[in-house]
């Protein structure tokens, strides 16, 4: 079995992806289906989002980091922690994180949805489901790499290997590095670029939030159904 990692999300996948962007939306998507959520919608713009306004969706995302104008939420774990979305389909679209899920969907056969918070869920996750390779693939923010999502796909590649036999390449051996000269969690999660402009931001409980390890076991997975709308996951 392969193991590789990619630092940002570029194209070919042939079997299992987990897809990370721990900053902040993988971390919210566990968050809505811990909460209740039925499923979530990842679009590929905010228009396509908007347009599914009134429909009895809720919308959450952000660009910059703060919330899109119309939407119902920013993209906030910590926000949507408090909230009930028994019975809702959580509309996402974010600055990164959703289109990684995008590009992952387009060639994965198997594709789940990462983070520190559901890590070792997914490690087993991917595991149990993988035949031949588990394609880690880091979302990064405006295309550049993340060192929070570098250190996530560590953690998970930590899992992994005690899980079963892997060949690893050297995007997962850079994961392992990061991920064992970078601190706990949270000192990873604050250092990093993202994380700084998050806290600048007066998110700082988001980072904190979403450098809490493997507490929760919900693993979203993609499924690109056929009643799903048009530039939705
Ligand atoms: C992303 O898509 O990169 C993140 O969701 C950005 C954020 O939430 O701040």
């Amino acid at each position: 079995m392969r193991l590789r990692v990619d630092l940002l999300p570029h194209g070919h996948y042939p079997d299992v992806v987990l897809v990370i962007d721990t900053l902040r939306a993988t971390t919210t998507a566990v968050t809505y289906l811990e909460r209740g959520a039925d499923a979530l919608l990842l679009t590929s713009t905010p228009e396509v989002a908007l347009g599914l306004k009134g429909e009895g969706f809720l919308l959450g995302g952000e660009r910059g980091g703060l919330p899109i104008p119309g939407f119902d939420f920013g993209n906030s774990p910590v926000e949507a922690q408090p909230q009930n979305f028994t019975g809702k389909t959580v509309v996402m679209n974010t600055t990164n994180g959703t289109g990684a899920s995008h590009v992952a969907a387009q060639t994965g056969k198997h594709v789940f949805l990462a983070a520190l918070t559901n890590a070792h869920a997914a490690a087993r996750r991917a595991r149990a489901q993988a035949t031949e390779e588990v394609a880690i693939v880091c979302a990064g923010t405006d295309e550049r790499v993340g060192l929070e999502d570098v250190y996530t796909a560590g953690v998970i590649a930590e899992y992994l290997l005690a899980l079963g036999e892997f060949s690893i390449d050297d995007g997962a051996r850079i994961a392992l590095t990061v991920r064992r000269n970078s601190g706990n969690p949270l000192e990873a999660l604050s250092s990093s670029v993202h994380g700084a402009r998050l806290s600048n931001l007066g998110l700082g409980e988001d980072v904190r939030y979403a450098a809490e390890l493997s507490t929760s076991t919900v693993v979203p997975t993609l499924v690109q159904g056929d009643d799903v709308p048009e530039g939705t996951l």
